[in-house]
C-alpha cells in the first residue's frame, strides 16, 4: 500500500529552509472485543478532533478475556485484514485482552504496512514514572491477568513497583449489558474491590476498555483514598506522539471527520450502549465478518 500524504493549508514552514510538516489523511483504525474499546475511541476523539477513526467491534466474540491466546491471535488478525483494506495508517488494540494476548503478532502480521498501538505499555510508562516503589492495584480480564504481561512490563522498569493483580471476569459482560449505575453493579463492584488480594493499594489501574464506564463507582468505594488510573487519556496522548514521531497527523479539518464503527454481530442493545460509551451519537454497521 502507498502512503498517502498530504501537505496541510495550515503548516506553513517557520522559515523559508524548514520542511513543512508532513500530513496523513489515512484513518486510525481502532478494534476491542466489543463496544470497550468506544471509550478509547472516545479519548482519541477529543484529543485528535481530526483524525478519522474507523473502529471495530468483535461483538461476535465478546468477551475476549474468557478465550484462549490462539483465539484471540486469530480474530485480532482477521481484524487488522479489515483495517488495512480500509488503509489504517494506526492499528490501536483498545482492548487490554487482545493488547495482552496478540499485540506482538499484529505487529508482525501488519509490519511496515501501519503503526501499532496497545493499550497496555503507554499505562505502564505512567505508572513507572509516577509510582516508583508503591503497591499498585490491577484489576482486568482473565486474559489480562493471566498473562501477567503488566507484572513482566513493570518489572522490566526496576522501579520497585509491586503488583496486586484481580482478574474481574463479571465487570464487562455487566458494563456492556448496561449495568453502571444501581445496586447490582455496585454489589458487584464491592465485592470485587473488597478481594484482600487489593488490600493496602495505592492506585488501581482500571486495565479494561469497560471499566471507565464504571469509574464512578469506583471511585465512591475508595472514597479519594486512592488514585484510579483511567488509561484513556494516556492512551490518546501516546498515541499523538505516535502520530508526530512518525508524520503521520491528520491535516487540520474544517468539518469533523466521518468515523465508522463496526460490529461483528449487530444486536439493538449494542446500538444502544455505544452512546454511553463514545459519548455521542453513533451510527453502528453491521460487518459480518465470521460469516
Ligand atoms: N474490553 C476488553 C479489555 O480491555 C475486555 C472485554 C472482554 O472480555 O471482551 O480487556
Amino acid at each position: 500500500m502507498r502512503r498517502r500524504r498530504t501537505f496541510g493549508a495550515m503548516s506553513a514552514p517557520a522559515s523559508a529552509s524548514a520542511a513543512p510538516a508532513l500530513h496523513d489523511a489515512r484513518p486510525i483504525g481502532v478494534f476491542d472485543s466489543g463496544i470497550g474499546g468506544l471509550t478509547v475511541a472516545r479519548a482519541v476523539n477529543q484529543l485528535l478532533p481530526q483524525e478519522r477513526l474507523v473502529y471495530f467491534g468483535d461483538t461476535a466474540h465478546l468477551p475476549y478475556g474468557d478465550k484462549s491466546t490462539a483465539a484471540i491471535q486469530a480474530y485480532s488478525v482477521k481484524i487488522c485484514d479489515v483495517l488495512l483494506r480500509q488503509h489504517c495508517k494506526v492499528i490501536l488494540i483498545a482492548c487490554n485482552s487482545a493488547s495482552a494476548a496478540a499485540y506482538e503478532l499484529v505487529r508482525e502480521y501488519v509490519g511496515s504496512k501501519a503503526q501499532v498501538l496497545n493499550v497496555i505499555d503507554p499505562i505502564v510508562r505512567h505508572i513507572g514514572q509516577h509510582y516508583a516503589g508503591r503497591e499498585v492495584g490491577l484489576i482486568g480480564t482473565k486474559q489480562t491477568v493471566g498473562s501477567n504481561v503488566y507484572r513482566k512490563k513493570l518489572d522490566a522498569l526496576d522501579r520497585d513497583i509491586r503488583l496486586h493483580a484481580l482478574a474481574t471476569p463479571l465487570l464487562a459482560p455487566m458494563v456492556e449489558e448496561g449495568f453502571v449505575r444501581g445496586a447490582v453493579s455496585q454489589s458487584v463492584i464491592n465485592t470485587y474491590l473488597s478481594d484482600p488480594a487489593l488490600a493496602d493499594i495505592e492506585a488501581l489501574v482500571l486495565a479494561c476498555t469497560h471499566y471507565p464506564l464504571i469509574r464512578e463507582q469506583i471511585e465512591e468505594y475508595y472514597q479519594g483514598q486512592i488514585d484510579v488510573l483511567d488509561p484513556s487519556a494516556i492512551v490518546a496522548e501516546a498515541l499523538r506522539e505516535l502520530l508526530q514521531a512518525h508524520d503521520l497527523a491528520a491535516p487540520a479539518a474544517v468539518r469533523p471527520p466521518q468515523h465508522h464503527f463496526y460490529v461483528s454481530d449487530f444486536t439493538p442493545s449494542f446500538a444502544e450502549s455505544t452512546r454511553l460509551f463514545f459519548g455521542q451519537e453513533v451510527n453502528l454497521e453491521h460487518y459480518p465478518l465470521w460469516e
